[in-house]
């Protein structure tokens, strides 16, 4: 079973870590561009930013270092939004900086009301300011090669573009031009990723079930799902890690959720992917992880190594009961919190699973993103479904078109209006 899917041809997304050609033209494009540009800009939502936002807080620091403007790394913005408030005053910061920024929209269909909105107010904004030959230059389309909305506008307006592959969907689509734009960007290491993956792809294609990390953990939380524990915490001890657990729950949600097996019977499968903080969320859900329902499963993302490290202070004379943290360092702080809660989440009988990163880094990101989108395609085989559709994403797509005034959509706009009407009755 473990490389039946990708005999088939099913698994395109196996192949990014290889194909030269997606990093040579992401490669040229950032050289071209990196000089002139102070601002990314990343308009996309779902599988089309989680991936960029999540390589971008794990490789590069928390705060904006001041030599990134010499050493021409931007900074980044991934809009997947559409709140006014916030894309307003975005518009008011960005507004006096466009000749310094670089827009990339990514959209694999081009027909994501939110993503073409954002584009439609960027497109409007540039030419206004800019011309038509300036908007030109200030944007980059990742978009399907061939068809859809997107590439429409991309060809039509004369837009520099990457591609989103063929059979990839929004996401499994990080290792490509999706996530490694505007991570080459903002000067993180594609190759290293890239490498990491290749070498994850080597264990997760092992025949044997015992050496292959991606089949292990499909059936752990495979066994667990079906016997009493539908939600999976993905719990991280690391500030960098925390976006991955949102790119990991769109993974797991969306691929995995589904009303119809193989089979074509209907069969309502999916595990609740959760993402909590290490330790934050100590203060906030153990009570309820350790005390209520035995409904979980936890993996906690472990780093052995940091980057940096700081040693606590001496405890005020007047408070000698804290000179226990005194002159230890904050990750082994961290790191025993983890093992503490998954001690304490042990002795209530809840399963927990770890993963170890040895460091943060272009190459241990690249192993890990590899290893759970594998882990996705396997877990999708035990559970006999197709992992690689979102046909209940698609329903709420068009129910926007309809209820935006698209064409062809007045009756399906009735039919929402009269199941969604506010009863005043009900109003408090
Ligand atoms: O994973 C997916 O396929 C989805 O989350 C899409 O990425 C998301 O809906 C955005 O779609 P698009 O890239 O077509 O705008």
């Amino acid at each position: 079973m473990i490389n039946k899917q990708r005999k088939a041809g099913k698994t395109p997304f196996r192949d990014l870590p290889y194909d030269k050609r997606i990093s040579r033209g992401v490669s040229a494009l950032v050289k071209a561009l990196r000089k002139e540009c102070d601002y990314l800009v990343v308009l996309g939502i779902g599988g089309s930013a989680l991936g960029n936002i999540a390589l971008d807080t794990a490789l590069r620091p928390f705060l904006p270092d001041p030599k990134d403007k010499q050493s021409g790394k931007p900074q980044l913005f991934v809009l997947d939004n559409i709140d006014p408030d916030q894309f307003g005053s975005f518009l008011d910061y960005i507004n006096p900086r466009l000749k310094r920024t670089v827009f990339n929209v990514i959209s694999k269909s081009g027909r994501t009301s939110e993503t073409a909105a954002q584009f439609m107010i960027i497109r409007e904004m540039l030419v206004h300011a800019l011309g038509k030959a300036g908007y030109r230059k200030q944007v980059v389309a990742t978009t399907d090669a061939k068809a859809g909305t997107l590439r429409t506008i991309a060809d039509n307006d004369k837009l520099k573009t990457l591609e989103v592959p063929d059979g990839v969907g929004g996401r499994f689509s990080v290792l490509s031009a999706v996530g490694l734009f505007s991570a080459a960007m903002c000067g993180i290491n594609i190759g290293q990723l890239l490498a990491g993956a290749r070498d994850m792809d080597k264990r997760v294609s092992n025949e044997d079930f015992r050496k292959n990390p991606a089949a292990i953990n499909a059936a752990i939380n495979y066994h667990y799902c079906t016997h009493g524990k539908p939600i999976l915490v993905m719990m991280p001890y690391s500030f960098a890690l925390k976006d991955m657990a949102d790119w990991y729950r769109q993974l797991w949600a969306e691929s995995l959720g589904k009303k119809f097996d193989l089979n074509k019977r209907q069969v309502w499968v999916g595990p609740t992917p959760v993402k909590a903080l290490g330790a934050t969320d100590q203060h906030s859900q153990v009570q309820l992880y350790r005390e209520g329902p035995n409904d979980k499963l936890f993996t906690f993302l472990q780093v052995k190594n940091f980057d940096s490290d700081i040693r606590i202070g001496p405890a005020p004379d007047c408070a000698p009961e804290l000179g226990f943290l005194a002159g230890k360092k904050l990750s082994e702080l961290l790191n025993n919190e983890k093992k503490a809660t998954e001690y304490a989440l042990l002795e209530s009988k809840r399963p927990c699973l770890t993963v170890l990163f040895d460091r943060v880094n272009a190459y241990t990101i690249g192993q890990f993103i590899y290893l759970y989108e594998v882990t996705t395609s396997l877990a999708g085989a035990l559970f006999n479904v197709n992992p690689y559709d979102q046909p209940a994403v698609e329903l709420g797509k068009e129910a926007t078109f309809a209820l935006m005034g698209k064409e062809g959509y007045e009756d399906f706009a009735k039919e929402i209006r009269s199941r969604t009407r506010i009863d005043n009755k009900y109003l408090v």
